[in-house]
């Protein structure tokens, strides 16, 4: 599909890709930066790696299953917000390099993203699912209207040693 790129009053959010290896691997195998992530840290660079290329391969796609979006701050590149398209729904995701927590960096990336996608992509359902200690995370969702639907256990996440509990959020856009 046709790549493209969102902006914000802060923030330009770019196709993701293997160009952005180096500052993806900072953040991806960081435990700090990590801990509440089903699938990262990262184990190795080489799985880095291979995250990127799919990512790539899944932007030469007609109709791609997920959109992956390197946040730029200052033509610095921060972090990554996504959207997956889970039957119709789009299930957000994000992650920051630690050295950019707190400071609405992820809210503003997000809330771009679902305008995006609801104004060119008719998408009107956005889910997103995160641990229940992980108040940045639902706060973000709160922040972005996302109401809590769900919460079980069962979940662990990559780095830990126990299983945790989940929350899921949703909006959904009317008019
Ligand atoms: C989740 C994450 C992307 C949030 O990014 P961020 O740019 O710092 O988030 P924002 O600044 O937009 O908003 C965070 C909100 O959570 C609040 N918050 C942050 N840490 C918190 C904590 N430990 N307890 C309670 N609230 C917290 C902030 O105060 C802010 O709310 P406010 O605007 O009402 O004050 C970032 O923490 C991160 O990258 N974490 C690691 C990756 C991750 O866990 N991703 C989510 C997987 S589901």
């Amino acid at each position: 599909m046709k790549r493209f790129e969102v902006m914000t009053e802060r923030l330009l959010l770019k196709p993701l890709g293997s160009e952005y290896f180096q500052t993806v691997k900072e953040y991806s195998l960081d435990y700090d930066n990590t801990r509440y992530m089903c699938c990262l840290p990262n184990e190795s660079e080489e799985e880095a790696a291979d995250f990127l290329r799919g990512v790539d391969a899944e932007w030469d796609k007609e109709r791609p299953g997920f959109y992956e979006f390197a946040i730029l701050y200052g033509g610095i590149h921060i972090g990554a917000v996504s959207i997956y398209n889970e039957e119709g729904m789009g299930e957000l995701g994000w992650i920051l390099n630690k050295k950019y927590w707190g400071k609405g960096f992820a809210y503003e990336a997000a809330q771009a993203l679902v305008d995006y996608f609801a104004d060119h992509m008719g998408m009107s359902h956005f889910i997103a699912h995160c641990d229940t200690e992980n108040a940045a995370s639902y706060r973000v969702m709160e922040k972005l209207g996302m109401v809590r639907t769900g919460e079980w256990g069962g979940r662990r996440n990559r780095s830990a040693s126990e299983d945790t509990f989940e929350y899921r959020y949703e909006l959904v856009l009317r008019g």
